[in-house]
């Protein structure tokens, strides 16, 4: 079966031959794009794409379907690679008590923050933390993401953890996106044990168990001040290498935690915040395949400093951009929202911000092959946007939603028309 999606004002995106894995330095601020264009797929492959001045007409009508793009511009789904998006319950308490000046550190340590999470995920049984998180899935997929990695970490004991690596199984299943499941056992350390006694646990009964039911592809550990230390992530990401995980880590959000080094050296596919970034740990980055995944989302909630996110593109290193939504530090799980902070807060230009939010996101799940452009033989996983007056238009109408339709393995699955 062909589609046809026709009266495109623009296709965002498009790549011909050229095989690119990721963008980076200058690079990332250029996207090609075709003015008043179409797009055809077959089953859920984009296999054509051009102007009108070179439409070839169609074969069959009677076998192709036709989408209507009423004029709005084209462009890949978001690669969100970052979020939590299986939690039980909200935390709206704890956004109050920053607002009275709280830091997130100091709820933690009054047992609010990852373990306040934990307590509700473990009276909370797998069908409803299910249900409950196939909520959130469906509402970012009609926001325009069409892949997306979720983590564990609200578990903290093997039951729990092993529970909510099921629920993301059971959403990989339900759902026509890729998702991409990591396990993050070392989130934060239980009540009643002491570290050592919960990385033993980690190490020799969880990852077996995770692995031998073959329920992650990455393995995750909480780098920072107050969590895990760099020589405790090396060893927690060794164990998880053995097993056949690939890290993908979260470093350097609340202090020089040393986990931008340990990623590097433990082939990290994505090190992930970044917040305190130095000059030196860019050059470290540069020389490297692992992708730095900004959350401005989260730096914003938190009302942290930026990652200095100009600085590494112009030194030459790509970014990725994800949303880290999870109940603690960025409920939402907007892209065009993380787009837009990105742009206002760390100064990248639209362009970047979309390279860095397509391929860039899918190459942070080693998807680049298979989404993040519009290129013959990828995916098609693509959002088509109302009638706006240009890309930049959708950093700079912050908190507006400019999705038309969203169309996923070459089918609709959202317009915004019927809302269906
Ligand atoms: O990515 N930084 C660690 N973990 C999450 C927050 C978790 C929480 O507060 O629930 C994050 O920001
Ligand atoms: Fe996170």
């Amino acid at each position: 079966m062909k589609t046809i999606i026709k009266n495109i004002k623009e296709i965002v995106g498009v790549v011909d031959d050229q095989i690119i894995n990721y963008k980076c330095g200058a690079e990332l601020n250029k996207i090609s794009s075709i003015k008043d264009g179409w797009i055809i797929i077959e089953d859920e492959t984009i296999i054509d794409f051009g102007n009108m001045d070179n439409w070839k007409g169609v074969e069959d009508w009677n076998e192709t379907e036709i989408i209507d793009a009423n004029n709005g511009i084209v462009l890949p789904s978001w690669c969100d690679s970052h979020t939590h998006i299986v939690y039980a319950g909200s935390r709206e308490t704890e956004f109050l008590d920053k607002i009275n000046g709280l830091s997130y550190e100091e709820i933690a340590k009054r047992g609010g923050g990852i373990l306040n999470s934990a307590e509700r995920l473990a009276q909370t049984n797998e069908d409803d933390l299910y249900n409950e998180s196939k909520k959130r899935v469906d509402q970012v997929i009609k926001l325009g993401t069409g892949a997306l990695e979720i983590k564990s970490g609200y578990g903290l004991d093997t039951k729990n953890e092993l529970k909510m690596l099921r629920v993301i199984k059971r959403l990989k299943e339900k759902y026509p996106i890729p998702i991409k499941s990591t396990f993050l056992g070392a989130h934060a350390v239980p009540k009643g044990q002491t570290k050592e006694q919960y990385i033993s646990t980690i190490i020799n009964e969880m990852i077996p168990e995770v692995s031998k039911n073959n329920l992650a592809d990455y393995i995750d550990v909480f780098c920072d001040k107050g969590f895990f230390s760099a020589q405790e992530t090396e060893k927690i990401l060794h164990a998880g290498k053995k097993h056949g995980l690939t890290p993908k880590i979260h470093a350097n959000e609340l202090d020089f935690s040393g986990g931008i080094e340990v990623g590097v050296k433990m082939g990290a596919l994505s090190v992930d915040h970044l917040e305190c970034t130095s000059n030196k740990q860019i050059e470290t980055l540069k020389a490297s395949k692992t992708m730095p995944t900004l959350l401005p989302g989260t730096a914003f909630f938190l009302g942290l400093n930026y990652p200095p996110a100009r600085n590494m593109i112009d030194a030459g290193l790509p970014i990725a951009l994800a949303t880290d939504f999870n109940p603690g530090s960025c409920p939402s799980g907007n892209m065009a929202l993380t787009i837009s902070l990105a742009c206002i807060k760390m100064k990248l230009r639209p362009i970047e911000a979309i390279n860095a939010s397509t391929i860039n996101g899918a190459y942070a799940m080693g998807l680049e092959k298979k989404l993040g452009t519009i290129q013959k033989g990828k995916i098609a996983n693509l959002t088509i946007t109302k009638q706006i007056p240009s890309i930049n238009y959708i950093p700079y109408s912050m908190g507006e939603n400019n999705i038309e339709k969203v169309i996923i393995n070459g089918k609709i699955y959202y317009d915004s028309q019927t809302n269906y």
